[in-house]
């Protein structure tokens, strides 16, 4: 017998309106779908009220795909329908700017995908207008919350790393390490992509911060090898964005580090990683195998197996791991963006704050000048300490 289902034990909700369809509102949204069992005890529900994009046939069957009530052909409707409580955007680079600050002005809670602005003014009054929105914001910056991560800060901060010496971290990509790509091919080369800085060496920035502290001073050479790529129709462009950022970096803590970004590496889709050396012990761990994180702390272990441990970080007792997986079981690299906006629900609902374990748009504006004076290095062949506001 047919009976219906009861929705007793369904928890309020809170309106979402996506700005974007590509890979990164087909992630956000998908993450949203995922939320009401992954998490029974998330406090408040994501309801998918509207997507927008400018292309009308491609946004309308985006957002039936997945299951939102209605969709808008311009964001700065999105942004006005009352029903959308938090605003994630989703846009490409050069939108982030006006939709998050038309957000922020009608007092939306908002979620920006990284790089918050294009340079550090639209950051700057980003980070002032989220000062009067009384909302909560997000710039995503979605590795702080991969459970290695999360596992590798939780015992740093415990003190079972020690005081921190080292960090040596990357993010390596390949589309441009072939000077005879087309310039199509070749995501950062493209007109609405930044380079490869801001791109994904945000992201290396952004954890290294996360899990060591704060950037007090930068170093450091950044290098753009193919000035010129040919276009599928044979024309060719000039090619201004940077390709490879090597950074020098101090920590206030005293630690120091170095931080790479690349498009060339030969060899490598998506390598993310980083290695942590303190007084106690070390920590190791890449995105290409991101269930695990390399644990040395030798005054914990017997002489003669010190060394790495490989930890699965998929127990029950491990950061940021789902109900339904059991151990073992691996989560795969979406659930970085599930975990990042069950967060910020969860700050929404409860009014928490969304740091230290979220990025702020404080955080977005503070890579950016990072980045900005590690560009200022290298042209300077000078140290830059930091001064943010
Ligand atoms: N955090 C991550 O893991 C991660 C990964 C990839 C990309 N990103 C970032 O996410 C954002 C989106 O990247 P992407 O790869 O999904 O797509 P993309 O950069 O190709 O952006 C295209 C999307 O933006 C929309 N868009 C552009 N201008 C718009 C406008 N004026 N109004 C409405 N929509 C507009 C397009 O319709 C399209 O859906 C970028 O900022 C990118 O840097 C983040």
């Amino acid at each position: 017998m047919f009976k219906t289902v009861d929705k007793e034990y369904l928890k309020p909700s809170v309106g979402i309106g996506v700005i974007g369809y590509a890979f990164m509102g087909h992630i956000h949204s998908n993450a949203y779908s995922k939320m009401r069992y992954t998490f029974p005890e998330v406090s408040l529900y994501p309801e998918l009220i509207a997507a927008a994009g400018r292309n009308e046939e491609k946004v309308s069957a985006f957002a039936a795909e997945f299951g939102f009530k209605g969709y808008y052909t311009d964001w700065n409707e999105l942004i006005a329908d009352p029903d959308v409580e938090i605003v994630d955007n989703c846009s490409a680079d050069p939108n982030h700017f006006a939709s998050t600050l038309e957000a922020l002005k009608q007092g939306k809670h908002v979620i920006c995908e990284k790089p918050l602005g294009l340079d550090l003014k639209e950051c700057e009054a980003l980070v002032e207008a989220s000062q009067y929105s009384g909302s909560k914001h997000m710039t995503c910056f979605n590795y702080r919350f991969i459970p290695a991560a999360r596992l590798a800060r939780d015992l740093i901060n415990a003190g079972r790393i020690g005081r921190i010496y080292h960090i040596r971290a990357c993010y390596y990509q390949s589309p441009g390490y072939d000077p005879a790509a087309s310039a199509e091919k070749v995501w950062y080369c493209r007109p609405e992509r930044v380079g490869i800085m801001q791109g994904i060496g945000s992201h290396v920035i952004d954890l290294s911060r996360f899990l060591v502290g704060e950037i007090k001073s930068v170093g450091g050479l950044s290098r753009t090898f193919n000035t010129n790529r040919r276009m599928a129709d044979g024309s060719s462009i000039r090619v201004k964005k940077d390709e490879l950022n090597i950074a020098t970096v101090e920590f206030e803590s005293g630690a120091i580090g170095t931080l790479e970004s690349s498009g060339i590496s030969v060899g490598y889709r998506n390598r993310n990683e980083f290695e942590i050396f303190g007084t106690k012990g070390s920590l190791k761990f890449s995105l290409e195998d991101l269930n695990h994180l390399d644990v040395c702390i030798p005054e914990e272990q017997s002489a003669d197996i010190a060394g790495y441990t490989r930890v699965s970080v998929t127990e029950p007792f491990h950061p940021l791991q789902c109900l339904y997986l059991p151990r073992g079981h691996n989560q795969g690299w979406e659930y970085g963006h599930v975990h990042a906006l069950r967060h910020f629900l969860d700050c929404v609902a409860n009014d928490t704050t969304v740091e230290p374990y979220g990025a702020t748009l404080i955080d977005g504006y503070r890579v950016q000048k990072i980045m900005d004076c590690l560009f200022e290095a290298s042209e300077t062949e000078k140290r830059i300490n930091i001064r943010y506001k």
